[in-house]
C-alpha cells in the first residue's frame, strides 16, 4: 500500500516538476513530500476504500495522494517562523530553513494547487466522483471548520481544545476516511466520524510526544507547545488525562466503524496503529 502510495504522489511530483520554470520551487516541492513521514492519512483513506469492498485503483491511490500532499503543504506553512518557528521536519531542515522563506510560503501554495489536480486527473474515468472528491478535500482544507481554520484558532481567545484539535487534525483525517469511500463507490459520510476521533486521537498522541518524547525520537523539536501557548492536552488534563482522552477517542473510532466487509480487518488496523502512538516508555500505561 505505501509503494502504491508513493509512486502516486511521485507521478504527481512528475507531472509539475518536469517542465516547470521555477526549478528551485519544484525541487523544493519534492524536498516538502519526501522522504515521507508515516503516511498516515493516505494509508488510512486506501484503508478504507479496501474495507468498503474496493479493489485498488488509480483513483483511490490519487485521492490518498491528494490528502498528503495537503499534509505537507499544511506542515510546510506550520513551520513556518510565523506559525510553529520550527527548523527541524522529519529529522531534517524544514523546507524555510533549507529553500527560504518565500519559496517555502509559495511550496505550500503549489502542494495545494497539485492536490485538486492529483484528484481531476484521475478522475477523468469517473467523473461522477469528482465534485464529491474536491468538496470533501476543500472543506477539510479551508473555512469554516477545515485545517486553516484550525489552524486561525491559534489566534483566537477561549479556544475549546477539542474543537482545535478536531479542526486542525480532525478534519484532514475525515477527509481520507471520506475520500477512501468515495473512491470506493461508497456512501461516504457515515465515514466523518471514523476519520475525526482518530484524527483527534492522534493529535492527543502528539501533544504527549511533544511532552514526553526526544527530539531525535520524532524527528522534530519537543516542547514546543509550552513555549507557543498552544493548547495541548497534557497541559489541559495532564499526562494520565491525555492517555485516558487517548484510550476512550481510540475506542470511540472503532464503534464508529461503518458496516462494511473490511470493519473487523479495519478494527484491527487502528489497534496495531493506536500501539505505536505513545512514546516507547509511556506505551504499558497505556
Ligand atoms: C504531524 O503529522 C502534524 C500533526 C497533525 C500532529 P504527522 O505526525 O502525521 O507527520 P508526518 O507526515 O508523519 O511527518
Ligand atoms: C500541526 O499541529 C497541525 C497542522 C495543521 C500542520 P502541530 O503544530 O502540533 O504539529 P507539529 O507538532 O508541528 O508536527
Ligand atoms: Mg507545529
Ligand atoms: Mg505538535
Amino acid at each position: 500500500m505505501l509503494a502504491r502510495i508513493d509512486l502516486a504522489l511521485q507521478q504527481a511530483l512528475d507531472h509539475v516538476t518536469a517542465t516547470a520554470i521555477a526549478p528551485r520551487l519544484a525541487q523544493a516541492a519534492r524536498y516538502a513530500v519526501f522522504p515521507g513521514g508515516g503516511r498516515l492519512r493516505p494509508r488510512l483513506c486506501c484503508a478504507v476504500a479496501a474495507a468498503c469492498g474496493a479493489e485498488e485503483s488509480p483513483l483511490t491511490d490519487a485521492a490518498a495522494a491528494s490528502i498528503e500532499l495537503i499534509h505537507c503543504a499544511s506542515l510546510v506553512h506550520d513551520d513556518l517562523p510565523c506559525f510553529d518557528d520550527s527548523p527541524v521536519r522529519r529529522g531534517r531542515p524544514s523546507v524555510h530553513c533549507a529553500f527560504g522563506e518565500p519559496t517555502a510560503v509559495l511550496v505550500g501554495d503549489a502542494l495545494i494547487a497539485l492536490a485538486f489536480e492529483t484528484l481531476a486527473f484521475a478522475s477523468r474515468s469517473q467523473p461522477e466522483r469528482l465534485p464529491y472528491l474536491v468538496t470533501n478535500l476543500a472543506l477539510a482544507i479551508g473555512l469554516p471548520a477545515g485545517l486553516v481554520a484550525g489552524q486561525a484558532l491559534e489566534q483566537e481567545a477561549n479556544v475549546s481544545l477539542s474543537r482545535y484539535q478536531n479542526a486542525k487534525t480532525g478534519a484532514l483525517f475525515s477527509a481520507a476516511t471520506v475520500a477512501g469511500a468515495l473512491a470506493a463507490g461508497c456512501n461516504a459520510e457515515p465515514w466523518r466520524v471514523l476519520g475525526s476521533r482518530l484524527g483527534e486521537a492522534y493529535q492527543v498522541a502528539d501533544d504527549i510526544r511533544d511532552v514526553a518524547s526526544a527530539p531525535a525520537d520524532i524527528g522534530k523539536p519537543t516542547g514546543r507547545d509550552a513555549e507557543l501557548m498552544r493548547p495541548n492536552a497534557v497541559a489541559e488534563l495532564g499526562l494520565g488525562g491525555a492517555i485516558a482522552r487517548l484510550k476512550l477517542l481510540v475506542a470511540e473510532a472503532q464503534e464508529a466503524i461503518p458496516a462494511c466487509p473490511g470493519r473487523r480487518m479495519l478494527q484491527e488496523l487502528i489497534v496495531d496503529e493506536a500501539g505505536g502512538l505513545l512514546p516507547k516508555h509511556l506505551r504499558f500505561a497505556a
